[in-house]
């Protein structure tokens, strides 16, 4: 009987219950038995671990976060901890570990293929920033988790006319800022891909949309373009008029997944075992021009980033006229 472990690992994202239930569903079906390992790779560090059964993934496909806790484990990044993680897979008899989690948690289970642990790598991250995958789990309820929330702030800033800095997360990527930017009609998209920022014109652009009668400002800040409070009082300063920043933070990562994050991450968890019971070894299950496909992992973690830059030149096209 073949045994399988798994664990999210990095920033929870909405459907990585989906995606546990997928993979603990296929496993029983195969016949194999499922291991599961909390807290990421620290849990394997501390064979922190429970056997799962078809119960254990009862009533969570609907749910946000992950049963199986998460973490950014210093250890892991070491040598030492690496060595003591693949210890525990050895020690529990994994013939797989799967891994749901983005890119810092695929160079972790690469460390781990090194060490002779057959990986399988499911890409669940909001920030959409995986670049031998079209989709993450989570991106999808994050940015419509972050457009209702951007809708709501724009009544106030009409009422008000006022102008707001909103800031959304992606840690190094502006995948969030550009869909929010496009779906709330911002008159700004502020990006980490495309600093072409320059102050001095939003502060014009901002009393050029006042003339043609635009009562609001919505900008879209990526987060780590600058501190959208400060920003927000210097606008103000130059324009005379009022600017508020909103930062949007953890709501973007919680709450019910997406239909489509429920359905891909399940087909995502259920292709990672099938894979394994294929006897592949070190994959990741992607998106790859609109379809699931399974690629190997170094290869996959050696791709370009590639940013959408249509996206990024339509929005601009659109929000300033
Ligand atoms: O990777 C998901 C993410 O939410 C990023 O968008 C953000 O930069 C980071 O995690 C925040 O990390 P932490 O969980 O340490 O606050």
């Amino acid at each position: 009987m073949k045994t399988i472990g798994v664990l999210t690992s990095g920033g929870d994202s909405p459907g990585m219950n989906a995606a546990i239930r997928g993979v603990v569903r296929t496993a029983i079906t195969l016949g194999m038995k499922v291991v599961g390992v909390r807290r990421g790779f620290q849990g394997l560090i501390d064979n922190d671990h429970e056997h799962m059964t078809g119960r254990s993934v009862s009533e969570i496909i609907q749910r946000g976060g992950t049963i199986l806790y998460t973490a950014r484990s210093d250890e892991f990044m070491t040598r030492a901890g690496q060595e003591a993680a693949a210890k525990t897979c050895r020690e529990l008899n994994l013939d797989a570990l799967v891994i749901i989690g983005g890119d810092g948690s695929f160079k972790g289970a690469a460390d781990l293929s090194d060490l002779g642990i057959n990986v399988m790598c499911i890409p669940g991250t909001i920030d959409q920033d995986i670049s031998c995958t079209e989709y993450t789990i989570g991106f999808d309820t994050a940015v419509n988790t972050a457009m209702e929330a951007i809708d709501k702030i724009r009544d106030t800033s009409t009422s008000h006319e006022r102008c707001s800095i909103i800031e959304v997360m992606g840690r190094h990527n502006g995948q969030i800022a550009l869909w929010c930017g496009i779906a709330n009609g911002a008159e700004e998209i502020l990006l980490p891909e495309n600093y072409d920022y320059n102050e001095q014109k939003i502060v014009e652009n901002i009393i050029k949309s006042r003339k043609k009668g635009k009562r609001h400002h919505i900008i879209i800040n990526a987060e780590g373009v600058g501190d959208s409070e400060k920003m927000a009082k210097r606008l103000e300063a130059a324009t005379g008029i009022s600017a508020r920043a909103t930062i949007l933070g953890y709501m973007q990562r919680g709450g019910n997944p997406s239909c489509k994050d429920r359905v891909y991450a399940s087909i995502m968890g259920a292709m990672a075992v099938e894979a394994v019971s294929q006897g592949k070894k070190n994959r990741v299950i992607a998106r790859v021009k609109g379809e699931f496909v399974d690629i190997d992992l170094k290869e996959g973690l050696a791709m370009e980033k590639k940013f959408p830059q249509e996206y990024y030149r339509i929005s601009k096209q659109l929000d300033r006229v």
